[in-house]
């Protein structure tokens, strides 16, 4: 099992007069190799829940396994820099993501920060920004100086850098046209089915992905599993 949700509630300022409850009890299981995609109104609690997959949130109630850590409400944390490796998160606002002076910086950092040498950072680097279909040119650009799609599209790639086992994208296709939102979908779906990665996404409700992964839905922060899908066209499950 990829990632393992057993009776999660998630409250945020849980000691607070504002304390918010975003997820309620939710029970989930992903398994390796598959793509799932989650659709849900505003505000129903979709980027709460991707965010405890690699610990960004921690559970206020309820266990979060994810590969072979466990996180568990009201215990203490292990060691979540190898998880954060492993797992890519790919935020709903890009500009969250791109903090460096240049778009090779902000794709090498990944690489560089959990171990590898420079040259097989900047081989990474390059690696995704052609897997993202990104000309290498923009390497050298200030990422703030990017359209909002290019943008985007180095944020995905400043994750594929790292290798993950584990792709987790909130909303990875806004702000794209119509051909890059295909192309990518085409690479997720090519992640999932030759390398085994494990996709989660956000994904538009209609369209191709939601046709090609198993879908969850989101109300008032409950995930339920809405419909199989064709699951089997590219999960490997
Ligand atoms: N930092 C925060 N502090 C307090 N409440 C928050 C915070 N972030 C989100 N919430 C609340 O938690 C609930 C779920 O928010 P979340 O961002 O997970 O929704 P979402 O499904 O991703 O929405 P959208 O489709 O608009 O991106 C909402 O009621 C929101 O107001
Ligand atoms: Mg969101």
């Amino acid at each position: 099992m990829a990632i393992q949700l057993q009776q999660v509630s998630y409250t945020y300022a849980d000691r607070s007069l504002w304390k918010q409850t975003a997820l309620h009890d939710i029970n989930l299981n992903i398994l390796k190799g598959s793509m799932v995609g989650i659709a849900g109104a505003t505000g129903s609690g979709k980027s709460t829940l991707l965010q405890l997959f690699n610990g960004i949130l921690k559970p206020s109630e309820g266990t979060v396994s994810v590969l072979d850590v466990t996180i568990r409400a009201g215990e203490k944390s292990p060691k979540l820099l190898p998880l954060r490796r492993r797992v890519g998160l790919v935020f709903q606002f890009p500009e969250q993501q791109m903090f460096e002076e240049t778009v090779e910086k902000d794709l090498m950092f990944g690489p560089l920060n959990f171990g590898m040498s420079p040259e097989e950072a900047k081989l990474r680097a390059r690696q995704a920004m052609t897997d993202m279909g990104l000309d290498l040119s923009l390497l050298e650009r200030n990422p703030f100086r990017l359209s909002g799609g290019q943008m985007r599209k180095a944020a995905i790639a400043s994750v594929l850098a790292m290798d993950p086992d584990i792709v987790v994208l909130d909303e990875p296709t806004a702000t794209l046209d119509p051909v890059s939102r295909a192309e990518l979908i085409s690479l997720l779906e090519r992640l999932c089915r030759e390398q085994g990665r494990t996709i989660y996404h956000r994904n538009p409700p209609d369209g191709r992905a939601a046709a090609l992964c198993r879908s969850l839905g989101a109300a008032e922060g409950r995930a339920d599993c809405l419909s199989g899908g064709r699951a089997g066209a590219c999960c490997r499950s």
